[in-house]
């Protein structure tokens, strides 16, 4: 559906309900790949996949606050996206405003 000039939400066919805390699903929509986590409550839409060799980041795992990708391990702030400078081989990826339908609990994303 249409919610401003150039801003569209996509249904990511997840439910919030069927997500565990910290543990990372893979999402498409809009031809686009999303890793989608909760972590202490909150829900984080972030790109799936990997700035260095296109690992799928949806499945990989949460650490300190941070997506880790499953192939070589590069890490990823939840809330900014920013690589770690510890993991120099990755760079900063994009998160995503999200939105839990409170009847049905789906999950849509903007972009
Ligand atoms: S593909 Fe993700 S760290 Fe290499």
């Amino acid at each position: 559906m249409f919610k401003g000039e150039l801003v569209v939400e996509y249904k990511l066919g997840l439910n919030i309900n069927n997500l565990k805390d910290n543990e990372p699903v893979p999402a498409n929509a809009g031809g686009k790949d999303f890793a989608v986590v909760k972590v202490e409550g909150k829900l984080h839409v972030l790109d799936g996949i990997c700035t260095h060799q296109g690992g799928p980041l949806g499945e990989g795992h949460i650490d300190n606050n941070e997506l880790i990708c499953p192939w070589h391990a590069g890490a990823y702030n939840i809330d900014t996206g920013k690589a770690d400078e510890n993991t120099h081989w990755v760079t900063d990826i994009n998160v995503y405003k999200a939105r839990v339908d409170s009847t049905t609990g789906e999950i849509y994303v903007e972009f």
